[in-house]
C-alpha cells in the first residue's frame, strides 16, 4: 500500500509531464497534469484511444470547480456539495484553462472530486487538475487494483501509487449540466434514484447525445471470454450446453439462491457488493480460461442499473474476429 512519499514521487511525476496511476473509490485512474498538453496526448497513446473520446479532469476540491468550468449552475453547486468527493461526474462548460486536448475540441468538459483519500492527497499535493481516464486499454475492462494496472500498462507508467482495492469498483455517474435539462450520461456509483432525490425532478438517461462517449461503445468493459447475458432460469441449461462442447464456462450473476454449477466461477451478492467485485471477476474468468461467461443481470436500481449497462457493453458486439473465431459458442 502506499506510503506519503509515494504521493510526493506521483507529484514529482506529474510536474515533468509523467504518466501516474492512481487509485479513487470507483476504478483507477491514469493521471495527468491536465494543462500539460504532451502529457495528456500520451494518455491517449498509453491507451489506445481515439483522440475525440474526452477525459474526465480531477479536481482536489470543489471550490476549484470555478477554474475548470464557466457558467456553473447552481445544480452543480448543490450536487457537489452532496455527491463530493465521490463517485459523480459532472459536464460543464468549460474554462479557457481546459486544453482541446482534454476535451477532444468539446467545449464543455467532465469534473470530478474522487472520493479515495489518496487520489485526494494526490491532487492536493499536486495543485492542478489530473486529467484521468480509467487506467487500462481502450474498450478492456477497467482496472481495480493496482495489479490490474500493472498487468495492463505498467512498463508504460512513471509511477504507481497502491491504494488496495477499489471500494465503489465501477464507474463514476456521468451528468451532463451543461444544457437546459440535467442527464444521465452514464450510469455510475451514485444512483439515479440518489440524484433525483437531491434534485427533486427525473433526471433521464441520454445515450444519444453529441458527444459519443467511449462507454457507450456497445463492446466496452469486454474481457477476452465472450459474455452472454442470460435470464436467471437459463444458467444451468445453458452451462451444460456449453460444457457438453468442452468449453469453460463462468456465471456472474445477483441471484441469491443460483444453482451450485460445477466447473463454473458464481460471483453473487447485492448490487453494491456485484458492482465492487464485476470487474475483478471479469478479469478472473480471463485468468482462470474461461471461454464464455454466463451473466444475469441485476435488478435495474440502485448500483444495479450501472451494473447491468456495463454487463450488456460486455457482451455487445466486438468489432475484432474473436465473435467470429467464438461463433461457434454463441448460444
Ligand atoms: O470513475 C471514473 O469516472 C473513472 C475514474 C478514473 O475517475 N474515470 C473514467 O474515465 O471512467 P474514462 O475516460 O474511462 O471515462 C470517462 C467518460 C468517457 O466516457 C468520456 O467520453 C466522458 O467521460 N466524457 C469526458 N468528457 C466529456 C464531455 N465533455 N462530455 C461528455 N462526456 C465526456
Ligand atoms: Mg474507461
Amino acid at each position: 500500500m502506499a506510503a506519503n512519499h509515494d504521493v510526493e514521487r506521483a507529484v514529482a511525476a506529474l510536474r515533468c509531464g509523467g504518466l501516474v496511476a492512481f487509485p479513487t473509490e470507483t476504478v483507477y485512474g491514469l493521471g495527468a497534469d491536465a494543462e500539460n498538453e504532451a502529457a495528456v496526448r500520451r494518455v491517449f497513446t498509453v491507451k489506445n484511444r481515439p483522440a475525440t473520446h474526452p477525459l474526465i479532469v480531477h479536481l482536489g476540491e470543489a471550490g476549484w470547480l470555478e477554474h475548470w468550468a464557466q457558467d456553473v449552475p447552481e445544480l452543480a453547486w448543490k450536487l457537489a456539495a452532496r455527491f463530493w468527493p465521490g463517485p459523480l461526474t459532472l459536464v460543464l462548460r468549460r474554462s479557457a484553462r481546459v486544453p482541446h486536448v482534454v476535451t477532444g475540441g468539446l467545449e464543455t468538459v467532465a469534473l470530478r472530486v474522487p472520493g479515495h483519500p489518496l487520489a485526494l492527497d494526490l491532487l492536493r499535493a499536486f495543485g492542478g487538475g489530473i486529467a484521468a481516464p480509467s487506467a487500462n486499454r481502450f474498450g478492456a475492462v477497467s482496472p481495480t487494483t493496482a495489479a490490474h494496472v500493472r498487468a495492463d500498462i505498467g512498463p508504460l507508467l512513471d509511477f504507481v501509487i497502491d491504494g488496495g482495492a477499489c471500494s465503489v469498483g465501477i464507474e463514476s455517474t456521468i451528468v451532463d449540466l451543461s444544457g437546459e435539462e440535467p442527464a444521465i450520461l452514464r450510469p455510475g456509483g451514485v444512483s439515479r434514484e440518489d440524484l433525483e432525490h437531491e434534485l427533486a425532478r427525473q433526471v433521464p438517461i441520454r445515450s444519444d447525445g453529441p458527444v459519443r462517449v467511449p462507454g457507450q461503445l456497445s463492446y466496452h468493459y469486454a474481457p477476452r471470454a465472450l459474455v452472454v447475458v442470460v435470464r436467471p432460469d437459463e444458467v444451468a441449461e445453458r452451462a451444460r450446453l456449453l460444457r457438453d462442447q468442452r468449453l469453460h464456462v463462468g456465471v456472474i450473476t445477483t441471484e441469491p439462491d443460483s444453482p451450485p454449477i460445477a466447473d463454473t466461477v458464481v460471483v453473487s451478492g447485492s448490487d453494491v457488493e456485484i458492482a465492487r467485485l464485476l470487474y475483478a471477476a471479469l478479469r478472473d474468468f480471463d485468468r482462470r480460461g474461461c471461454d464464455v461467461v454466463l451473466a444475469t443481470l441485476p435488478a435495474e436500481k440502485g448500483l444495479g442499473l450501472a451494473v447491468a449497462d456495463r454487463l450488456r457493453r460486455a457482451a455487445g458486439p466486438r468489432p475484432d474476429i474473436s465473435v467470429t473465431a467464438r461463433g461457434a459458442c454463441t448460444p
